[in-house]
């Protein structure tokens, strides 16, 4: 009795003491905070060009619209929640001059940056950070200036995709730019990741079309291409932008399309040889004619008899030609499809865009312009497959999905430019010898951590059962499809075994010239996040 009595007394004061001290821990580090973003506040409004216009781009937890700004651009319902760590202060700068001011002063007080353009980031690296830090926002910057008799355009790096198809497509009708297919995805983040869409076949990944660029760096200044140099040019074409600076913009090569191009969405379940008919695919894929782009989109979905689960694979197409030759194509080369010319439909490359974003060609172009999103909570993988994946390989695949019953899966051919760019002229490694690229995708409603956690259980036990189907040493992945499953740093110097488990991944042979350009642009590591790129310890 009396020995419980006294270890409980102890254990009482030890508790105590302990709360005491947290609690003073808490105060000394909230008064930390405060005292880093005052200073940070301050250093901004010394700045030559703040004038009275900082209160229009700074929001701090106190501001009437911080938590609408913050939730803009946060694309996954995952991470908002009330739980995460916000951002001490949002900047979302109007001039460029502003960009380099807060750099500047964050550097100077010791802020970390998160750097946002469109919000996608599929781990919410842009907006989300462990330690106290500051969220760059740039949807205010997103001019896009064309110039069609060049045939090259300035696009900010707060556009979105969306934007600047619109834009090409009110000058020209017969230019267009080779992105990604979601058309809410912001500039910043999609090519300097490398940026791949349904034209990558016969024009390569965005960043295989971008002449310049305009970025600030960690010293806060600003440079072009003559400017930064071939080193650091090269970095920002696939390597992510986040380790290196703040992309302003890019300066883009436009590329031709027809007046006419042509579109199909083809489905096949299970019970119509769907399987026969992927395993085929993957053997013309990549080497069909660089015109067209033949995805495969793997879906469970309900079967013919009640309470079953079938897989339906779309084939969904975008060919840079008419019907009758798309269709003569395909009657040679895959006719196990059983492509019909009743399958196609013709318009114009900017309809396209609007089929293959929505569904629909019927929405009005400027459905483009819009920046809303579904919200929805998601995880998504990537991988490579660069030999066909066997029958009895997909057929577990399927019965993994139906089991799984959320998850989908994107296969994206590759071959055409694709394998004539060396792996080491721009930073995006993943050329030749690829056929196709798997994307996993999926989503789930706001269900909180429970939900999440069991769901991204799933998808990792269907990523570990693909192993021996996809690429190794390394299992490349895309690092536009961020996924912290792969590896993560935490922040320090002297991180470069740690960030060589996903550098390698994402970025092959290139990871050790990237470390080289950060060591000399960024030596003190300003410019950092979970997956960044680490500089070599002086
Ligand atoms: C629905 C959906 C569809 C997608 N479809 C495709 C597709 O078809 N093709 C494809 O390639 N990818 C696709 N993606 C992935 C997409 O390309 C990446 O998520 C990309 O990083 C998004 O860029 P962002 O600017 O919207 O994201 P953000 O979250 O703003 O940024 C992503 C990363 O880039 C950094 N960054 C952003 N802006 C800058 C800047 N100005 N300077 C320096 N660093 C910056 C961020 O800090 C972060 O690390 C898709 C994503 C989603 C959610
Ligand atoms: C904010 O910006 C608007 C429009 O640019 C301007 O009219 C207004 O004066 C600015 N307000 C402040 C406080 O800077
Ligand atoms: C907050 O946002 C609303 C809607 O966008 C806008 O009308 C209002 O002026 C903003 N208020 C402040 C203080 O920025
Ligand atoms: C985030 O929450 C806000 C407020 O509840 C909501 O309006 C918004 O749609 C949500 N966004 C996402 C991606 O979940
Ligand atoms: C467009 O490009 C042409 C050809 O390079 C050039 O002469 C012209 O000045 C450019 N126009 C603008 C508005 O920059
Ligand atoms: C599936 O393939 C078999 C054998 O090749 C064939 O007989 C059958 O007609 C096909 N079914 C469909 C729906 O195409
Ligand atoms: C499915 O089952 C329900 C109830 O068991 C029945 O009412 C319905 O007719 C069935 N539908 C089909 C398509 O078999």
């Amino acid at each position: 009795m009396k020995n419980s009595y006294h270890s409980n007394t102890h254990q009482y004061i030890a508790f105590t003491m302990l709360k005491f001290f947290l609690l003073l821990l808490c105060c000394l580090n909230s008064f930390s905070f405060a005292a880093t973003k005052k200073s940070f506040l301050q250093c901004l409004s010394t700045c030559k060009n703040a004038n009275n216009k900082l209160a229009n781009i700074t929001y701090t937890p106190k501001s009437t619209n911080y938590t609408i700004v913050l939730q803009d651009y946060i694309r996954n319902s995952r991470f908002n929640t009330s739980k995460l760590r916000k951002p001490i202060v949002i900047v979302t700068p109007l001039e460029e001059s502003q960009v380099q001011e807060t750099v500047k002063c964050a550097k100077k007080v010791g802020l970390q940056l998160k750097i946002r353009s469109g919000g996608h980031d599929f781990e919410g690296l842009s907006y989300k950070s462990k330690t106290p830090f500051a969220i760059l926002d740039m949807f205010n910057l997103r001019s896009v200036e064309i110039n069609i008799s060049a045939e090259t355009a300035w696009v900010q790096a707060g556009a979105t995709l969306g934007e600047l198809y619109y834009k090409i497509w009110k000058k020209s009708k017969v230019h267009a730019f080779p992105a990604g297919v979601c058309t809410t995805l912001g500039v910043g983040g999609h090519f300097s990741g490398g940026g791949y869409g349904n034209m990558l076949r016969k024009y390569g990944v965005s960043i295989d079309n971008v002449v310049d660029a305009r970025i600030v760096d960690a010293k806060g200044r600003i440079l072009d291409r003559k400017g930064m140099g071939e080193d650091l040019f090269w970095a920002i074409r696939g390597g992510g932008g986040a380790s290196f600076g703040v992309i302003l913009a890019y300066k883009i090569k436009l590329v031709p399309v027809p007046p006419v191009v042509t579109v199909f969405n083809v489905p096949k379940t299970l019970e119509e040889n769907a399987t026969d008919i992927v395993h085929q695919w993957q053997y013309i894929a990549d080497k069909v004619d660089n015109d067209l782009f033949l995805r495969v989109f793997l879906q469970p979905v309900p079967g013919r008899s009640n309470g079953s689960t079938t897989v339906k694979a779309s084939f969904i197409a975008l060919f840079l030609g008419d019907a009758n030759k798309l269709v003569s194509i395909l009657k040679e080369k895959f006719p196990e499809l059983g492509l019909e010319k009743k399958d196609c439909r013709e318009m114009s490359w900017i309809k396209s865009t609007l089929f293959w974003a929505f569904f629909h060609d019927d929405f009005p172009e400027t459905a483009l312009l819009d920046r809303k999103t579904v919200a929805n909570s998601f995880k998504m993988k990537s991988d490579y497959v660069k030999t066909p994946i066997p029958k009895d390989g997909l057929q577990g695949v399927f019965k993994k999905m139906i089991k799984a019953g959320n998850i989908w899966m994107m296969f994206n051919p590759y071959g055409g430019k694709m394998s004539e760019i060396p792996e080491s002229e721009t930073a995006f490694p993943h050329r030749a010898g690829n056929i196709y690229k798997i994307q996993y995708l999926q989503y789930w409603g706001h269900g909180g951590a429970a939900l999440d956690k069991k769901n991204i259980h799933l998808l990792r036990n269907l990523y570990k059962y693909m192993t021996p189907l996809v690429s190794k040493n390394p299992r490349e992945a895309f690092q536009n499809y961020r996924d912290i499953d792969i590896g993560c740093t935490k922040y320090g110097y002297n991180a470069y075994n740690q960030a060589k488990v996903y550098g390698v991944k994402y970025f092959k042979n290139n990871f050790d010239r990237l470390v080289k350009v950060k060591t000399e642009f960024d030596p003190e590591n300003f410019f950092r996040n979970e997956q960044s790129i680490p500089p070599l310890a002086k």
